[in-house]
């Protein structure tokens, strides 16, 4: 029997998310049903909206931080089984590719096909999600603002059954890719100075990322003053409303070491912040790039003679370069002995119906984090 669900989709860059009847296949072989229980409203999603994010099909599903109870299997899966609990992946990981092999999930082959339309778990031609006549895409193989999911198992990852299924769906991207953009990508070790720039669901995380990771001082960098306020109390220990003012104010502040590691995770990533938030960076340091930027932006300021003499590191991140089948569980159980906060970080909660107001407090800065309660 296929499944009935409802979805929020867009039907083309620059709309307004619109709640749809969807019907889903059954479960093939390595497919699972699940029962949304929430869905969280990160930035990415947004850049499909904007159109920074070209998808190549619509209808679209969006959402791909989530989690939910198991309702069914299709043949072959091993992993979950009706009634488990299970946090979202925005990236598969098959387990056995050079990248999940060599302990980079992140990085699966499976990435790939995020956006194809085609479950990665299915041939060609074979449609599993339709609304009306259409069939439908789904962000990165999951679409999370939907009442039920269709997805492949490599797409799901099983938690504890006690665990508040709200704290495990921010888990699956907004947590996992802040505190690995400190702890994986950044590197940080104790007793540096760290800066995150941009304190949305991902930057506050890096900051909680840098606190655990033991940096001496935190700074966080964001223009709205309530996400200054709550980057203190996740940890940060000096705040600044722009680049321009941290970057008069830290080479006192640190003593002229600078940072060790810089996070630049702002909702949108343009070619002219590479060069400031570099200058923030130590000599022998490294600058993270975890917020997006357009997919046609390729125009960066960068003084390379500098990036040369100062022996300074650029990287990007995809999932804060942590494992997702290690770093989900991982977090939940630091979560759980009350060492990351996961709870501080909800600030509104929404209906399915109510994405787009979701969108427009995300845009006017009011989130830490939303998220859609099923
Ligand atoms: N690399 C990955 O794997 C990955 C995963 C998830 C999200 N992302 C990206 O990370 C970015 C952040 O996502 P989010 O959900 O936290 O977004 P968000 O909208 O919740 O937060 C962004 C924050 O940046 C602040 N900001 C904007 N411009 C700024 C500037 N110039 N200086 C300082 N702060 C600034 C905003 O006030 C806001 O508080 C997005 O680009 C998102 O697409 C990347
Ligand atoms: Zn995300
Ligand atoms: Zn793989």
């Amino acid at each position: 029997m296929p499944t009935n669900t409802r979805a929020a989709v867009l039907w083309g860059p620059e709309q307004e998310w619109k709640v749809e009847d969807m019907v889903m296949d059954d479960p093939g072989p390595g497919e699972v049903v699940i029962e949304t229980a929430y869905a969280g409203l990160c930035h990415s999603d947004e850049h499909v909206v904007t159109g920074d994010m070209p998808v190549p099909h619509f209808p679209f599903v969006g959402g791909h931080e989530g989690s939910g109870v198991v309702t069914a299997v299709g043949a072959g899966v091993s992993a979950v089984e009706p009634g488990d609990h299970v946090a979202m992946s925005f990236i598969p990981s098959c387990g056995h590719c050079r990248f999940c092999s060599t302990g980079r999930q992140n990085l699966c082959d499976e990435g790939a096909k995020l956006f194809n339309n085609q479950m990665i778990s299915r041939t060609e031609g074979d449609i599993s999600h339709t609304i009306g006549e259409d069939e439908a895409a789904r962000f990165a193989q999951l679409g999370t603002f939907s009442e039920r999911l269709l997805v492949a198992e490599e797409s799901v990852v099983k938690v504890e059954k006690d665990l508040d299924l709200d704290a495990v769906a921010l888990i699956s991207c907004g947590v996992a890719t802040g505190w690995g953009s400190a702890v994986h990508a950044g590197r940080v070790q104790p007793g540096d100075n760290a800066a995150i720039i941009g304190i949305g669901g991902v930057g506050i995380n890096a900051v909680q990322g840098a606190r655990m990771a033991g940096a001496k001082r935190i700074i966080a960098v964001d223009p709205v003053e309530f996400k200054r306020e709550k980057a203190m109390e996740m940890g940060a220990t000096h705040t600044y409303a722009s680049i321009d003012e941290a970057l008069a104010a830290i080479p006192e502040l640190t003593w002229g070491e600078m940072c060790q590691t810089v996070i630049l995770s702002p909702g949108v990533v343009t070619g002219d912040l590479i060069e400031p938030a570099i200058n923030l960076v130590d000599k022998g340091g490294r600058l993270v790039v975890t917020g997006l930027a357009g997919l046609l932006e390729s125009d960066v300021q960068l003084n390379l003679f500098m990036l040369s003499m100062m022996n300074k590191t650029v990287t990007g991140t995809v999932f804060g370069s942590g494992n997702p089948r290690a770093d989900i569980p991982a977090l939940l159980s630091m979560y759980r002995e009350g060492v990351l906060k996961l709870d501080e970080l909800i600030t509104n909660r929404y209906k399915l119906d109510d994405v787009n107001q979701g969108y427009e407090d995300l845009r006017a800065g009011k989130n830490i984090r939303g998220v859609i309660e099923f």
